[in-house]
């Protein structure tokens, strides 16, 4: 997510009635230049994974950042890496659940006395779990703005971007990424959906906030404020990562628990395991930054909890709520600066889950970028009013990757089994509208 949306009635006028054919039922909706659909509470991703490349980066010394070609391949890949998630305010995150394969590795959450919550919540905080996972050679995510203007459109059912060149005295020549998704969207609430396996038919919770218990447990809170507290700003690449305040609207000096409040209107957060990158484990990150493990593995399933209020607020990234995820590797480098120094640019990851577009808008719609990208052209009512309980589920024993919205009943247990994850994805019996939508080339 990063994006300076800026597309012309020209552009518009194009794609509106490709659009229009895409739509299962009901006409198309043009808004702030992008298309949507039907409201669905599920959207699946098929063909995920791919085989490519993308730049890595070898060297940001000061602000001179090289980077050499990575090859990936796999069933979720490039994403089967270390990933991390963004969440963008007014939104109010409640609950963060991060499961991975074998019980065994599951935590037990310490749930102190209310009154002893605040004073020892933070040491809590720093000494539970060392090992998320395995960690293995890291990947990285980030992300951009305002490079140029970036122009997303949803041309067919998938989804478009190119630099904007339109200076205002020649046609705009959008140059559609050739390597998106086919068009492949249809709502079904039938059909089901194979499902992975654990291996040992067990999810341990591996990380999880609860805001109003004031719980965090195998996760960072942190945000591009470097140079406050902690982190590092300089003028060539700006603020490196920095643990965030409680409020997310300032960097901490150390990790805090994200308080039981609002993100503010535009305020960001990162929310990442609690192992710090070390001895280069996260591949190369920003010189003096704060870098930390990203959630990583081809089989992880998050559970999230949050809703996204109307503020009303208008302006750049204002009322324009969303929860992402990126290869990690990118707000370890840079996720808003220099495109030469992350791997953004090159396609190493981005998987918008529940994305506002523009300001005030009450859809939210998912979108994958990378060197394949793509987006359904459904989208999930955004959650004004009451919270919605979301599962996202990246299946590598099936490259799909799926967004589920969940039963309110769901609760977010210390251990998931194969069949409840399985339940997740396949709610048809209760008649959920799902949307698959073809990823892979
Ligand atoms: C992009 O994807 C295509 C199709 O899978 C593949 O042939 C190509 O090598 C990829 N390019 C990069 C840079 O990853």
């Amino acid at each position: 997510m990063r994006h300076a949306i800026t597309t012309s009635t020209v552009i518009a006028a194009t794609i509106s009635s490709a659009v229009a054919q895409a739509c299962a039922a009901g006409a198309a909706k043009e808004i702030g230049g992008n298309w949507y659909c039907d409201a669905v509470k599920a959207i699946t991703y098929s063909d995920f994974g791919s085989t490519g490349s993308y730049n890595k980066i070898t060297n940001m010394d000061g602000g001179n950042c090289q980077s050499e070609s990575f090859d990936y391949s796999g069933a979720l890949a490039p994403m089967d890496g270390e990933v991390s998630w963004h969440f963008r305010g007014p939104l109010n995150l409640k609950q963060f659940a991060f499961y991975a394969p074998g019980s065994g590795l599951s935590k037990q959450d310490i749930q102190p006395e209310s009154h002893e919550r605040r004073q020892h919540g933070h040491a809590h905080f720093h000494k539970r779990n060392k090992e998320v996972g395995s960690i293995q050679e890291g990947y990285i995510t980030e992300e951009k703005r305002e490079v140029g203007a970036l122009v997303i459109a949803t041309i067919d059912g998938k989804v478009a971007s190119w630099i904007n060149q339109y200076d205002g005295e020649a046609q705009p020549t959008p140059a559609p990424d050739s390597s998106a998704a086919q068009p492949a969207t249809e709502v079904d609430a039938k059909a089901a959906t194979p499902t992975m396996n654990a291996g040992d038919g067990q999810w341990g919770r591996q990380a999880y906030y609860n805001a109003e218990q004031q719980m965090a447990d195998g996760l960072t809170f942190l945000n591009n404020m470097g140079g406050q507290g902690s982190g590092i700003f300089d003028e060539v690449l700006g603020m490196s990562l920095s643990y965030a305040a409680a409020d997310a609207k300032s960097g901490a000096a150390s990790p805090q628990i994200l308080a039981n409040q609002m993100l503010g209107d535009g305020d960001e957060i990162v929310v990442m395991t609690d192992t710090p990158c070390k001895d280069g484990d996260c591949g190369v990150t920003r010189p003096g930054g704060v870098a930390y493990h990203g959630f990583n593995g081809a089989k992880k399933v998050f559970l999230l909890e949050f809703d996204m209020p109307i503020s009303g607020a208008t302006g750049w990234n204002k009322d324009m709520p969303a929860a992402w995820i990126l290869n990690a590797q990118i707000p370890n480098t840079v996720q808003y600066g220099k495109p030469e120094c992350s791997c953004w640019e090159s396609g190493c990851g981005e998987w918008d889950i529940f994305e506002v577009l523009d300001s005030g808008n009450n859809r939210c719609k998912s979108t994958i970028h990378g060197n394949i990208s793509g987006g359904d052209s459904n989208y999930f009512d955004r959650p004004v009013d009451s919270t919605v309980k979301v599962a996202v589920i990246f299946d590598g024993d099936n490259s799909a990757g799926h967004i589920v919205i969940l039963p309110d009943e769901a609760s977010f247990d210390q251990t998931l089994t194969d069949a409840q994850v399985a339940e997740y994805v396949n709610q048809d019996s209760s008649g959920v509208a799902r949307s698959l939508f073809r990823l892979g080339s």
